[in-house]
């Protein structure tokens, strides 16, 4: 109920009046300070050190501050249950009562923890995205945490570059559809919900195109592969209602994002239609001058309040700057307006100023049955089986098996990168999870490996290897050079597979690896990424067979990392790729240039056929569809949860165009000998592009259409696009 004394004094209090009103109402009430104040980020606030500055209206908002309640303690420098202690400085001290906004990381899970976004992006799964979600806003919620930096959206093709592990993949369809699921599950369908938190679609944009995959680095892109490619996930989260995003640290072609006009404020803003916020990411402003675009923040400033960036993470550049910018003239008002209606848009669509506090006695978010069942899911879906001549499933009633590597009871390492939020001691690890499926017969090895591993791999039926990367080896600010697991594993893997027992080699990695030596040695292996916490459950039951196998690669696995860049949206050259000829057509001297493992690929523990695709009509007009049926027949003895995925190939267009696109696929759960008719709605939407004057585009003429298991194994069905007009 709106409290009509305090809505006669501060009238944009009352919830009954739309949002853009209550905007007018406040804002004519602000001196140019205080507007500025709504454009800084701080970090880490401090209830105490920072009092006056919140009371002065001078602090909008604050990046990674948890916990509403219980007093000032520090975890790791940063202070813990000060939310809603700063917050009341604001809402009763300040003298407009705007609230803060606290943001933080939480990006595949808060305290439950689901796997990284590229796992996630291995379900195909928009429903699980959406699940996972949900259940990290319900908990960063009961922490105050009123916002999150996610969904990353960011196009990847660059397995060398670490933040790969927070992408959902290579391709703009798959990104944007478990994007647009992310968001709805992190703001619901009404943000101001009580378990809801805005999204963050980030880092716009061309970030996955760091130079030599290093984090950081500078992009050179021409707009068309922007809007052809980089730029589609992120109109899909815009499309979804995501709530802020967060500009990308790198230059594109020589204008560093936080000063890129044309893309922020032409193309998200203006073009789109965006009205949420777009947030600078850390100290991003100030970065302009480390990149030699501006002498100074002051400059800095003025150029980024320019391009459309509103709230400045952490650099204090506008707040020491904007007020004079303004008063000199250099600024014009309407800008710092904009930026400043925009921010509390988002402060009153998330409901902040009709319950600024966060606490709720008595609640937590410790993980519950419910949530893990949804940790469960995902990290299930997120194992991807690459190889398997048969030991897979695990017989459950006889023969000893040797679980041993790295990951055996590290819980830590299993959370993955970018986990504030997530503890060890939550997850079920590999070790634990087999000891209680298999007692007797699995000898869970310490951790290491050593000669120890081989003396127990000799005295084992079966040896099961978890390999890969400690999610500290991806992430931010951690590329490599080398896409080879890391250095020993394959020592000792080679020794185990000397032995002659079957081994099966379970993944773990935030990137794709150059698996040629595991798949030439193992018996089976499965890609696992960083599962979360619900790792070894998930584990257990895959290899048990409880669970069929059923996540497939959102990134192409490049042969070697002298292959980097290898992906689906390779376009054509003058010289065509050809199987046979590939080693004479100049590409290299030394490989072929096929992945390792293609795009899609993702096997189960039976066998699927598909038959080719038809179509109901094979001319549409270019706003006209078809429906596309495939017929897929597991031909084996256990059911599986087939992934059918749909490509499009446009062969004569403007632009050069990928040689395959996903555009769209299918989940289809099959029993054995099953087969079934899928269909799919096909739109000549679908195959819209960018043309050379940069503008989207239907072009008539033959498009193939392409369905199979995988990006390289692909049966095509063509048609006709005709302009009816
Ligand atoms: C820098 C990262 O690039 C961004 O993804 C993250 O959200 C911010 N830091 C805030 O932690």
């Amino acid at each position: 109920m709106t409290d009509t004394t305090a809505t006669t004094t501060r009238p944009w209090l009352d919830a009954a009046l739309p949002v853009e009103e209550r905007i007018d109402l406040l804002m004519a009430e602000m001196t140019l300070a205080e507007k500025v104040g709504q454009t800084h980020q701080v970090a880490n606030i401090d209830p105490d050190a920072d009092a006056e500055t919140i009371r002065a209206g001078r602090i909008s908002s604050s990046l990674y501050a948890s916990g509403a309640t219980g007093g000032n303690e520090r975890d790791e420098g940063v202070l813990v249950g000060s939310i809603d202690a700063a917050q009341r400085h604001a809402v009763e001290g300040s003298r407009l009562g705007i609230p803060l906004l606290f943001g933080r990381d939480v990006i595949h899970g808060h305290r439950t923890v689901a796997p990284i976004p590229l796992g996630l992006a291995a379900s195909f799964d928009p429903d699980i995205a959406e699940r996972v979600g949900e259940v990290a806003a319900r908990e960063a919620a009961v922490e105050g945490v009123a916002w999150t930096f996610a969904p990353m959206v960011d196009i990847s093709e660059e397995p060398r570059w670490g933040r790969v592990a927070e992408s959902l993949g290579e391709t703009p369809v798959l990104s944007g559809r478990l994007a647009a699921s992310l968001v709805r599950g992190f703001q619901g369908s009404d943000p101001s919900g009580l378990d809801r938190i805005a999204a963050c679609a980030k880092h716009f944009a061309g970030y996955g195109l760091a130079a030599g995959g290093r984090d950081y680095d500078t992009v050179s892109v021409g707009e068309n592969t922007l809007r052809n490619l980089h730029l589609r996930p992120f109109k899909a989260a815009v499309d979804a209602g995501v709530m802020t995003v967060m500009a990308a640290f790198n230059d594109v072609d020589g204008t560093p994002m936080h000063a890129h006009e044309h893309l922020v404020r032409g193309v998200l803003k203006n073009e789109w239609g965006f009205d949420g916020v777009v947030v600078a990411d850390w100290n991003g402003i100030g970065q302009i001058v480390f990149q030699g675009v501006a002498a100074d923040n002051r400059e800095a400033a003025a150029l980024a309040i320019r391009a459309g960036v509103d709230l400045d993470m952490v650099s204090g550049a506008y707040l020491a700057h904007l007020e004079e910018l303004v008063e000199s003239g250099e600024v014009e008002l309407a800008l710092v307006d904009d930026a400043v209606r925009r921010v509390l848009r988002l402060k009153f669509r998330l409901g902040l100023f009709e319950r600024p506090y966060a606490a709720r006695p008595g609640a937590t978010n410790a993980p519950t049955p419910e949530s893990r069942e949804v940790a469960l899911r995902a990290a299930q879906a997120a194992h991807v089986l690459v190889k398997n001549d048969g030991v897979l499933p695990l017989d459950r009633d006889s023969g000893t098996v040797l679980l041993s590597g790295p990951f055996v009871d590290d819980g830590e390492a299993l959370l993955g990168t970018w986990t504030l939020d997530g503890r060890g001691e939550d997850v079920v690890s590999p070790g634990s999870a087999l000891k209680a499926r298999l007692g007797d017969r699995v000898e869970v090895s310490d951790g290491r490996f050593s000669d120890r591993t081989l003396q127990q791999s000799r005295r084992a039926e079966r040896t099961v290897m978890l390999l890969g990367e400690h999610p500290s080896r991806s992430g931010e600010a951690n590329s490599v050079t080398d896409i080879g697991l890391p250095h020993g594993q394959l020592d000792v893997l080679r020794a185990v597979a000397r032995l002659g027992k079957p081994v099966v080699a379970v993944v773990y990695t935030g990137r794709p690896l150059d698996l040629g030596e595991v798949l030439d040695l193992a018996a089976a292996v499965v890609v696992v990424w960083h599962p979360g916490v619900e790792a070894g459950t998930a584990l257990a039951s895959i290899l048990l067979g409880d669970v069929e196998p059923h996540g497939r690669l959102p990134m192409t696995f490049p042969l070697s990392s002298g292959h980097i860049p290898t992906s689906t949206h390779q376009r054509p050259t003058g010289r065509l790729i050809r199987a046979d000829v590939d080693h004479e057509e100049g590409r290299y001297l030394d490989a072929l240039t096929y992945p390792r493992l293609p795009f899609g690929l993702g096997l189960s523990y039976t066998t699927v056929d598909y038959a080719a695709p038809t179509v109901s009509t094979s001319t549409i007009p270019t706003d006209g569809s078809l429906t596309l049926t495939v017929t897929v027949a597991n031909t084996g003895e256990r059911p599986c949860r087939e992934v059918v995925q749909l490509y499009v190939r446009d062969p004569v267009a403007q632009v050069t165009r990928p040689l395959v696109e996903l555009t769209d696929w299918a989940l289809v759960d099959l029993a054995p000998g099953q087969s079934r008719e899928v269909t799919f709605e096909v739109h000549a939407e679908q195959f819209a592009y960018t043309g050379r004057d940069l503008t989207a585009r239907i072009d008539e003429g033959e498009v193939v259409l392409l369905t199979g298991p995988d990006s390289a194994r692909l049966q095509p069905v063509t048609i006709t696009v005709r302009n009816d007009s």
